[in-house]
């Protein structure tokens, strides 16, 4: 078992190749952490407890007798506050007479095969799975908590979250309940977070940690463009390969907060959860509350190691359904084409001539519904437009389909138009405080997902419209933060549940499309990547990256994106010039190649192409469909960072037996009077001999010497307009990229 109890030490070791997490039952019933790094071997009193004890006499102890026993400098796997830990704690519930403090102390252990799933949330999945269960108990509150983790036989991997079971008769409220705390013996790390906007989401943020909280979160009720819910921990002169690096994640799409706190010994405290700030839960006798599962990751093979074992996890223990570790479909969105402005007879347009250039999959975006032509009315009203569609949607599905595609369309479950039958019928359906004017955003409302009527409404008038169209794909949008937070179902002293209800209701609603519709593709988006972390992932196994589709932007934000969340769930298309969000032109070949490293697509109205795009297109596609598992699936490394000099980005993909590769290699401006970069490229095998369209390279010799860039292209600039081959590489000038294919001879 990959999970040991010492009953000497009273110490719990869970275990794999890879990674050690070593925890240890104090005498007063707290849980210690001692290790969590790199594998150690399993020894009898293998942790040494050296931490500082009692630096001053006057530190608060449980015990009077041992002063210098105090949880003041202990490193602590769950903190409470109250009894002498003044970190900030990892939870706290209100009791009845009003205190807030709660000491729980350890009862027994479970350590089984397997992982149980949590109830209405997104978990990790795995026949490769071992858990622990530590029962707590505190006396006072007669509340039990369970901690949970778990580990895979194969990944650097530890997730934990926590069940709170009420057993008392009087009832309590959680005010603070995170998924997991980690005590870090020493503070010498970078924290890096991934924050931003929309349009340009998840830029890498790099910064010291100081003494002192520091935090990114979200009190958007969705997780946010502005902070990701993820943290990273590096050292110094820890790079892509090399040093040690922990990623810390959570599988949810709500609130939530991810912070770190050094104190005066230089010890780090990190934790995430869902956001304490606007958050309680009542818990009656015999309850359960459940914190969303944390992702713990170590690596001593620097943040690419990291990025491993995250995009591992991702796609084979959260992913799920049919496009699981399937190439997705190449894809024709109508949004930028069209807009709101179309008929069936225009949309056929579009999706016959992107069959005719190899598409598989026709998306019918916004518009298609109640009288929906801006974005001010109808959402709610899920019913065709006759006027754009006077055959009905199933009609338009069945005419695609019979073109030879699948058939996708867009819907925003969430929201309601002040504009719409649904408002006039049930204005109390939307977010808003009674006797107040509610805030717009988008000119829309948020439903109250907490309210089950709402999930039942929704859920039966969408299934209608899947059924009928027959589809093969939704893009599920979410367009507006939360905000005028209120429910009228639920009481005065429950109303800080509702963030939380929330996302369980749109959970619930996920969960029960997947069950109908098992064969759907999801696409999770939210005004592009708003709602882009590892609890959707479970739901919708790829996200809309983001609304800027600029082949530049994308760049930065596909780079940050890809540190937590594995190529495949990039939605990333090629959209017209000038690029719409930001008015920048580039080649077509361009802005393929970057999306070509992600769920792979088109944005643009294929019919009014020139013909050199067109041939373009058509190349471009036929080539994705050769290598469209490698870009999704292969073993993606980071090899440039565009956060470095802005100007020169490049990663690559090896397959697993790591016989084919494809390098990509982008410079944004064009400078004079320069030589040949040499890039040394990873993930090879030294011995294979690996052959470009020209040449043949050592695997040694790439990976010590390096590839010279620029070579096909300045050797041979003609050949994808000479003959009918894609020639990965585009002009010269600004905006250069290429791809290089490498494949073992
Ligand atoms: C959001 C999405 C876009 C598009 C529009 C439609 O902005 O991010 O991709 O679907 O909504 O209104």
């Amino acid at each position: 078992m990959p999970i040991q109890f010492n009953e000497k030490t009273r110490e719990f070791h869970i275990f794999n190749n890879h990674i050690s997490y070593i925890i240890g039952i104090l005498k007063n019933g707290d849980i210690e952490q001692c290790y969590f790094g790199k594998k150690l071997r399993s020894r009898e009193g293998i942790t040494k407890r050296f931490y500082q004890f009692g630096p001053s006499n006057a530190a608060i102890c449980p015990i009077d007798s041992d002063i210098l026993f105090t949880p003041t400098v202990q490193r602590r796997e769950y903190p409470n506050y109250g009894t002498g830990d003044y970190h900030f704690c990892a939870y706290q519930t209100e009791q009845s007479n009003g205190s807030r403090i709660n000491n729980f102390s350890y009862r027994d252990y479970c350590i089984h095969k397997g992982k149980d799933k949590i109830p209405g949330m997104p978990a990790t999945y795995g026949d490769d799975v071992t858990t622990l269960e530590l029962y707590m108990h505190d006396e006072t509150s007669q509340t039990d908590i369970t901690l949970f983790y778990h580990i895979f036989d194969n990944l650097p991997v530890i997730t934990r979250s926590v069940r709170f079971t009420q057993v008392g008769d009087q009832s309590i409220n959680i005010t603070r309940a995170l998924s997991f705390c980690l005590d870090l013996p020493d503070s010498e790390y970078e924290m890096i977070t991934l924050n931003g906007a929309w349009g340009r989401e998840r830029y890498i943020d790099c910064s010291p940690l100081h003494q002192g909280i520091q935090e990114v979160n979200s009190n958007r009720g969705i997780s946010s463009s502005e902070h990701n819910p993820f943290i990273a921990l590096k050292r110094k002169d820890t790079n892509e390969d090399n040093g040690e690096a922990f990623g810390f994640s959570l599988l949810y799409s709500g609130n939530f907060t991810a912070l770190a706190e050094v104190d005066s010994y230089d010890k780090t405290r990190v934790a995430m959860g869902i956001n304490p700030f606007e958050f309680s839960w009542k818990l009656n006798t015999g309850e359960n509350f459940y914190t969303p599962e944390a992702v713990l990751v170590y690596s001593d093979e620097g943040l690419g190691g990291m990025s491993q074992a995250l995009h591992s996890l991702c796609q084979n223990n959260i992913m799920r359904g049919d496009y699981k570790l399937t190439r997705r479909p190449v894809l024709f969105n109508n949004w930028e084409a069209t807009y709101f402005n179309f008929d069936e007879e225009k949309l056929l347009k579009i999706a016959s001539s992107a069959k005719e250039l190899g598409a598989e999959l026709f998306v019918l975006d916004d518009g298609w519904f109640g009288k929906r032509d801006d974005d001010t009315t109808s959402l709610g009203d899920w019913f065709t437009d006759l006027n754009k569609l006077p055959n009905g949607i199933g009609s338009l599905g069945k005419k695609v389909k019979d073109l030879g595609l699948k058939f996708g369309l867009w819907i925003e479950p969430e929201m309601v138009n002040e504009k719409s039958k649904l408002f006039r019928e049930h204005p109390d359906w939307a977010i808003g405080v009674p006797n107040r004017k509610r805030s717009y955003g988008r000119h829309q409302f948020v439903l109250d997902f907490s309210n089950p009527d709402v999930i039942d409404y929704i859920f039966n008038l969408i299934s209608k419209v899947f059924e009928e169209s027959k589809v093969d794909y939704v893009k599920w949008d979410m367009n507006r933060y939360l905000s005028d937070i209120y429910s009228p179902t639920l009481p005065p002293n429950r109303q800080k549940e509702f963030f939380h209800r929330y996302i369980l209701g749109f959970y619930n609603l996920y969960e029960r499309f997947i069950e109908k519709f098992p064969h759907v593709l999801f696409e999770s988006c939210a005004s592009g990547g708003s709602r882009f972390d590892l609890g959707l992932m479970y739901y919708a196994p790829q996200a809309w990256t983001s609304d800027d589709t600029d082949g530049v932007e994308r760049l930065k934000i596909q780079y940050g994106t890809s540190l937590i969340y594995p190529i495949v769930s990039m939605g990333s298309h090629v959209s017209a010039v000038p690029n719409h969000q930001i008015l920048r032109s580039t080649s077509i070949d361009f802005r393929a190649n970057v999306a070509m490293f992600g769920a792979f697509g088109y944005e643009l109205d294929p019919t009014i192409l020139s013909d050199y795009d067109k041939l373009k297109v058509s190349q471009q596609i036929a080539f994705f469909k050769e290598y469209g598992q490698l870009f999704q699936y292969g073993t993606f490394i980071r090899l440039k960072s565009p956060f470095e000099n802005n100007n020169d980005c490049a990663w690559m993909v090896v397959s697993e037996d790591k016989k084919t590769a494809i390098v990509a290699n982008f410079k944004v401006l064009a400078r004079p009077n320069t030589i040949k970069d040499m890039i040394r490229l990873k993930g090879l095998n030294p011995n294979f001999d690996y052959a470009t369209e020209s040449f043949v390279f050592g695997g040694d010799e790439l990976m010590n010497i390096g590839f010279p860039l620029q070579l096909e292209f300045n050797e041979f600039p003609q050949n994808a307009d000479q003959n009918n081959s894609y020639s990965h590489s585009n002009n010269k000038g600004d905006f250069f990229s290429e791809l290089i294919v490498l494949k073992a001879k």
